[in-house]
């Protein structure tokens, strides 16, 4: 079995597109390859978080992960915190990439235009070479992540070929795996922006994987549509109804051209009161299942054995680095 990673951070709760961009994947995935899911908490504090909602995040992610539908039976869940080796990595990677490099980054512009340089933190700069350091170490051949990712996925590639040519063979080169459906679901409220955890056009945008379904289904019948009542797949010209499309499909396993075809000649109305009614059994299903997992407590013994298995992988990849640096 090839093996993949990935991982969420949780520096707001978990959304929608979490689930149809990153974790409804996962759980495709957990039958063919031997998978690592982890919860990417020094990630999170790249933007400001305060202690108890970090942790309440943290413990809503270890919890959402098992309710979505990923096994641990069949997946290793760890916390990055708990792999000291992550952040170690991290360090050998600054030292290996450009200034230039990082300021490439998409996430960074985007990031840092909203604030002035005396509030830009260097985690937010450098944070491409920690997510480097959480692929590398393990040496996965995929990283299932939602598009806004695969740029940092493919700068953990270069630093990958970087050091393999310059110290000797010593990472997997990983590959990202986007998904061709909902790999980029929008905001409701701002179609042509990411439906975001830190969502600036305030909630009404962004759906909650733990949002009350009655509001989660008032968010979907409120969604910024256009003017014509023709349900059809066009980003360009209806950002709005094709990602609602998106979301529909996702959830239902229906093409667009089935989707068009289902809905032709009906009214916006009646194809968001269908999209919200997938996304209510979805977020009620989800919710069943994590209300009993934080009742039961067993989520704390499944991630610190997933941290172990981790730690035996890292502990030795990192040594590896040290020798081939000189280091060690
Ligand atoms: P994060 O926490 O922002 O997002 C987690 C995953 O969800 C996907 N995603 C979306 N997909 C579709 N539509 C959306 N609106 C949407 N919003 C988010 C993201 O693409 C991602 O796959 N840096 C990462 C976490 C990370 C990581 C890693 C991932 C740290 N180290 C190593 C993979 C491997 C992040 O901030 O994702």
């Amino acid at each position: 079995m090839d093996r993949m990673l990935s991982g969420i951070k949780p520096s707001g709760k978990l959304t929608l597109g979490n689930y149809i961009g990153a974790i409804r994947n996962f759980v495709k995935y957990q039958d063919e390859y031997e998978l690592y899911i982890f919860i990417a908490n020094l990630h999170a504090i790249t933007v400001p978080v305060s202690k108890e909602e970090l942790r309440k995040n943290t413990k809503d992610i270890a919890a959402l992960y098992i309710a979505c539908g990923l096994d641990p039976k069949k997946v290793t869940f760890f916390i990055q915190s708990d792999v000291l080796e992550h952040a170690n990595l991290s360090w050998i990677f600054n030292c290996h990439t450009y200034m230039g490099e990082l300021k490439r980054m998409t996430q960074f512009k985007d990031k840092s235009q909203k604030l002035n340089d005396s509030s830009i933190n260097v985690g937010l700069f450098t944070y491409p070479d920690l997510m480097a350091a959480d692929i590398l170490i393990y040496d996965p051949k995929y990283i299932p992540v939602g598009e806004d990712q695969k740029q940092h996925v493919e700068l953990t590639r270069d630093i990958a070929i970087r050091m393999n040519n310059k110290y000797g063979e010593m990472f997997t080169i990983p590959e990202p795996l986007v998904a061709s459906e909902g790999a980029r679901i929008m905001s409701l409220s701002n179609p042509s922006k990411k439906m975001s955890k830190s969502d600036e056009t305030g909630d009404k945008g962004c759906i909650y994987l733990l949002d009350d379904p009655k509001l989660a289904a008032k968010k979907i019948m409120s969604a910024v549509t256009d003017s014509e009542a023709n349900v059809k797949y066009d980003v360009t010209n209806k950002p709005g109804i094709s990602n609602l499309m998106e979301i529909y499909g996702a959830l239902s396993g229906k093409t667009n051209q089935e989707i068009e075809a289902e809905f032709k000649g009906q009214n916006y109305g009646v194809f968001k009161s269908a999209v919200a009614d997938i996304v209510v059994t979805t977020l009620t299903e989800i919710q069943a299942k994590y209300k009993q997992l934080m009742a039961s407590g067993e989520i704390n013994e499944i991630y610190q054995q997933g941290a172990i298995k981790a730690r035996a992988i890292a502990n030795q990849k990192l040594h590896k680095v040290y020798r081939k640096l000189g280091i060690e």
